[in-house]
């Protein structure tokens, strides 16, 4: 995971698009020509806003390629509400590629775990992941709202894509148990989701000895290391800015209370 240069650009956006429910929404801009690696993330600030909106709101790579820069969001706030408004044309301050990456293992099986909108990372690692890669994708919002899981399911094959609705939260929770112990020993989960859930995967990753890494959305300020506004605590009893030293950490390092 050794540094990647990082970049403040202004891109153009090519197409801001909502999804059915329209909660979740589609951003291309076109392509600034950086090399990324999966679990990088931007930090993004249209020009246009002002004094009220200071700071840049931080996402996860979902895709880049020829078509442009994607980023895979849920409106929340403020933010995400006008980001949502963006139009082709108009312009985004973007900081990235920034922070470290998953490391996938080209030996060993990979298990990507994913919560929602933790979903967005894997579409761009699901590019490149070697043959031995399954999903388990847990979500609340009906499937079809996340077109992002059909394209990861272009690269990984149909049985080994596995979903389950959050609703039923006891079967998500039993069915995470079930696969990482399964990998104990043999092979390894990548997961993103909200922080309930990674919780969920380190404990049972300590549990049974499982290799795994998550990668954390702390809230984030300056996303490049000036403003401790990110950190975590690692086993070790040191605080680390998650937005330079993560989002992607190993399991084994966060000190989450075993
Ligand atoms: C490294 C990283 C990658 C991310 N990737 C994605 C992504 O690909 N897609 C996506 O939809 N979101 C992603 N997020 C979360 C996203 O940054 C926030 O949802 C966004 O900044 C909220 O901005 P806002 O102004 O709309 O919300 P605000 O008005 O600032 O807050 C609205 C609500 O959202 C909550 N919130 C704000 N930031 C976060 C956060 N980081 N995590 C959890 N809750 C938060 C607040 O507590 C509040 O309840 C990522 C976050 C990080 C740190
Ligand atoms: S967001 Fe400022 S140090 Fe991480």
């Amino acid at each position: 995971m050794s540094a990647t240069p990082s970049f403040c650009q202004e891109l153009t956006v090519l197409s801001c698009t909502g999804t059915k429910d329209s909660s979740l929404v589609n951003l291309v801009l076109e392509n600034p020509g950086w090399t990324c690696r999966p679990g990088q993330f931007v930090m993004l600030r249209p020009l246009d806003w002002g004094t009220e909106l200071v700071w840049a709101r931080p996402f996860s790579i979902c895709d880049i390629s020829s078509h442009g820069l994607r980023i895979f969001f849920q409106v929340v706030g403020r933010g995400t509400a006008r980001l949502a408004q963006l139009t082709p044309g108009q312009k985004v301050v973007v900081w990235g590629p920034l922070g470290q990456s998953f490391v996938l293992d080209n030996e060993r099986p990979n298990l990507l775990l994913a919560g929602g909108m933790g979903i967005a990372p894997f579409v761009f690692l699901a590019k490149s992941s070697p043959a031995h890669t399954s999903m388990l994708f847990g979500h609340r919002l009906p499937l079809q709202e996340y077109p992002a899981f059909q394209e990861i399911a272009t690269h990984i094959p149909s049985e080994a894509m596995q979903q389950c609705n959050h609703e039923d939260l006891i079967c998500f929770e039993e069915t995470l148990h079930e696969r990482i112990k399964a990998l104990s020993g043999v092979g390894q989960v990548l997961a993103c989701g909200p922080e309930p859930m990674l919780r969920v995967v380190h404990k049972y990753c300590l549990q049974h000895g499982t290799d795994g890494q998550v990668s954390l959305e702390n809230r984030m300020a300056c996303g490049v290391g000036a403003c401790l506004g990110c950190v975590a605590r690692t086993t070790q009893g040191d605080l680390v800015q998650s937005c330079v030293q993560g989002p992607v950490f190993d399991v084994r390092h966060l000190d989450w209370g075993a």
